[in-house]
């Protein structure tokens, strides 16, 4: 079993041992402007608010995971050349370490008795990255070294680089710039609505030398990890309409064992202007210092702010430390990835479910991004599929009535009901947001539309038109011909009608109550009737009328959703229940948790889509897709299965028993990924795939504290409600709830899964398990014994005695 590193004792540091890991092991660096993705080796790419529009630097591709950050090294005295990173340069080097952090990440080595430490991170609140570097000389003698920072540039829209590089590239122009003693770089504009930003790149050191050319640094038919331009020096040249490099030289001299430091700055603006005060700023050793306290201080108090103790360090580790910070991550910057072309923009669907999950951890962003998703919610009530705050939606502005991803308004009702039992905040239902295409409501009246509208928009048998795609991105040919429906997404519906009856309610709005109990009702009667295969529920009906997930197909049967869904959303009658438990416990279950269905297609069905033609295993065709596990799991504490959500919760960590060959698995054994490539793959079931952008994050984050912890918002305040796994006998939680904190011990002395006996709020016995808010900035304390609800006895007792 071969493993490329292992955390840190507090596990707030990955540690990766060795370079050459399976694949690149990523942290994403980032602030509300600036996004860093970096690999264990510097490898990756920027950008400034938008991946695919303000690109800085170029990557090719995961497989080379380069270009990137790179420092490399030439020892004057010897002429030796290396690079510090490992990468491009790839020479056995004497020690290598990288430690992904928090907010950022350290690289360390040696090589040729000179110790090089390189941080990277990005400064809080500009579009700023800095490395801060420390070089070390070993040796006995004093020593003459040159140090090159190198990145290559982009600096503009990467689909169009991607596509036209030919042509793009004469848009190119980078200088150096002797006042500000930086290279600065763009792409000329040649359109109106074409404004690209300007990267510049500069050292707290007095350059001697630079290269902006790429040809002349790689060399003719070259490459980076051949850099000629160390060897034969650097041109001091600007370039206009070539790709473009970044590289400065500095140089020091150090004395036996003697160390120093110096500061990277790069970034992009769209100001040509504001590149000296960014400069200013933040060119210095100290700026770096101190940016890096302030990030730690940052990360330790969100770590702090909601945290668990359980027996299992590693679900610890992935609540506290990693999966917060990955939950974070995301959300600022939803649809980029590492393994990503040239996306851009955040996904409708996505982002909503990121707003639930950082309800309890960050109710700033939250909000912010539940008031965007209202905004880009149609007039009809249907919402945008994706959007860009730089290039608009991903429809294109104003078309508008086209069904193409269809369950994606589904979504907001769930988050805003979950604002406000998170807050108890009814003012905000009143606020009056526009829509996307014009006209304006009130938030209740958005998440009516959006229930309206997909009430209204069904097919033959009575459920949800799919259009382009339900949940399944990849389901994109089941219903294009306008017929084709989903039983997911009637599932959806289901649940957002159900949410939606108990929030109107709370309000008193017995009008509208009903109206969401009946069309429950009406759906709970239509899934049970067309959606329902005789053992389980089927995915979807498409165009031609044909049954998708049914047992007359011969591949993708028992879809996990529908069956997930159908206990989330509360449609599946009792006797039905057992039957498709037993398919989720047994048809599709794997050492990593279920598959998404089986089994896997085989070849291209048009009248389903690409999910049919993906490999066998892979992502949507019948991957152990963490997403739906996690619905899975949430769907396990539904019905009080502690035991079965807990299993299939291990399963998935990213550190799971099953994953602990790193060269198998391959992935970051600290982020949760997309998927785990299933059962139906000839040579790859067990390989992870798509890590840190994916909807898992939200939730499985709440998974464990509001299910399995059972921590949970209400409308009237906290609820107490634990599903743990029998072996549990504590755990512990910290939960900021409406202006107060709650500190909350589980016992559970007789190995149970589910119910409590006893609940003390600041040593008070109390009534029921939910915890009414005290909104006085205080901590309270709150001991919860596991056992056989007071209720519950007393009806026992009622039964026994007569
Ligand atoms: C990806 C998408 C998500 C979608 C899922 C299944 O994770 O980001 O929106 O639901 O794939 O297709």
């Amino acid at each position: 079993m071969k493993k490329y590193g292992h955390f840190s004792k507090d596990g707030k540091e990955f540690i990766v041992t060795r370079p050459e890991t399976p694949r690149p092991w990523f942290n994403y660096l980032f602030n509300d402007v600036y996004h860093a993705l970096v690999s264990q080796t510097g490898g990756g790419y920027s950008y400034y608010k938008d991946p695919k529009y303000y690109r800085i630097l170029r990557y090719d591709h995961i497989t080379t995971d380069r270009p990137g950050r790179y420092l490399f090294l030439k020892d004057r005295g010897t002429g030796d050349v290396w690079s510090a990173n490992w990468q491009p340069m790839r020479q056995e080097l004497d020690r290598w370490e990288c430690r992904h952090g928090l907010g950022y990440t350290r690289l360390t080595s040696v090589q040729h008795d000179v110790q090089t430490s390189i941080t990277y991170l990005v400064t809080q609140k500009d579009p700023v990255e800095l490395w801060h570097v420390t070089v070390k000389n070993l040796a006995r003698r004093r020593r003459t070294l040159q140090v090159f920072p190198f990145v290559e540039l982009v600096c503009g829209d990467i689909a169009l680089e991607t596509h036209y590089r030919n042509i793009i590239m004469l848009y190119n122009e980078a200088s150096f710039d002797e006042k500000l003693q930086a290279i600065v770089a763009f792409k000329h504009p040649f359109k109106e609505i074409h404004k690209p930003g300007y990267g510049f790149f500069a050292a707290s050191f007095e350059p001697k030398a630079y290269e902006t050319r790429k040809e002349s640094f790689y060399g003719r038919y070259g490459d980076v990890d051949t850099p000629v331009g160390i060897t034969n020096g650097l041109t001091n040249k600007p370039v206009r309409g070539e790709d473009m490099v970044a590289v400065l030289q500095g140089e020091i001299t150090l004395k036996a064992e003697e160390e120093t430091e110096f500061v990277v700055v790069m970034g992009m603006t769209p100001d040509r202007n504001e590149i000296p005060r960014l400069l200013k700023s933040y060119r210095s050793v100290e700026a770096a210092k101190s940016e890096l306290l302030a990030i730690r201080a940052y990360w330790q108090k969100q770590i702090d702010r909601l945290c668990v103790k359980t027996p299992d360090a590693n679900f610890d580790t992935m609540v506290n430390l990693w999966g917060k910070y990955q939950l974070e991550a995301i959300t600022h910057w939803r649809g980029t990835s590492h393994y990503h072309g040239a996306e851009g923009g955040l996904g409708f669907r996505d982002t909503a479910q990121d707003v639930e999950g950082l309800l309890s951890v960050n109710l700033t962003t939250a909000r912010e991004k539940l008031e965007k998703l209202l905004f880009y919610q149609y007039n009809s009530g249907h919402a945008v599929s994706g959007f860009s705050d730089i290039e608009g939606t991903w429809e294109n502005q104003g078309v508008t009535g086209v069904v193409k991803k269809a369950d994606v308004a589904v979504w907001l009702p769930y988050s805003v009901v979950s604002y406000v039992k998170e807050t108890g905040d009814t003012e905000f239902l009143k606020k009056v947001i526009p829509f996307h295409d014009g006209g304006s409501a009130t938030v209740y009246e958005h998440i009516l539309r959006a229930v309206r509208y997909l009430w209204s928009k069904r097919g033959e048998h009575g459920l949800p038109l799919i259009g382009h795609a339900d949940w399944n991105d990849a389901y994109d040919a089941v219903g294009i011909k306008g017929k084709g429906e989903s039983v997911w997404l009637a599932m959806a519906l289901a649940r957002a009608c159900r949410q939606l009856e108990s929030l109107a309610r709370f309000l008193s709005d017995e009008k509208v109550a009903e109206e969401m109990r009946e069309q429950y009702e009406e759906l709970v009667k239509i899934v049970n009737t067309v959606g329902w295969d005789g053992n389980w529920y089927v995915a979807a009906y498409n165009d031609q009328g044909m049954k998708i997930g049914s047992d007359k197909n011969d591949e993708g049967k028992v879809p996990l959703n529908s069956q997930t869904w159908a206990i989330l959303s509360e449609v599946v009658p009792a006797d039905r229940l057992p039957k498709i438990l037993e398919k989720i416990d047994h048809y599709l279950d794997t050492d990593y948790g279920p598959a998404l269905f089986l089994p896997s297609y085989t070849s291209y069905n048009p009248g389903i889509g690409r999910v049919t033609a993906f490999a066998e295993g892979t992502k949507e065709n019948a991957a152990v897709f963490s997403h739906a596990c996690a619905f899975k799991v949430v769907a396990d504490c539904f019905i009080k299965r502690g035991d079965k959500a807990y299993e299939t919760y291990a399963k998935l960590l990213p550190m799971s028993s099953a994953k602990q060959d790193h060269e198998q698995y391959k992935v970051e054994p600290y982020v949760w990924a997309e998927y785990v490539i299933g059962p139906g793959s000839r040579y790859r079931f067990g390989e992870g795939a798509f890590t840190w952008n994916t909807g898992t994050t939200p939730w499985m984050f709440i998974a464990a504290t509001e299910w399995i912890l059972g921590v949970r918002r209400e409308f009237g305040g906290l609820l107490v409600d634990p599903c743990l796994p029998h072996t549990w006998r504590h755990a512990w939680i910290r939960r900021p709830f409406r202006g107060a904190v709650y500190e909350i011990t589980i016992e559970n002395p007789k190995g149970l899964q589910s119910g409590v006996e006893r609940l003390i709020v600041d040593g008070m016995e109390q009534e029921g398990t939910l915890i009414r808010p005290h909104g006085d900035g205080q901590v309270h304390q709150v001991e919860v014994l596991m056992g056989t609800p007071r209720k519950a006895r007393r009806l026992e007792k009622v039964a026994t005695s007569s």
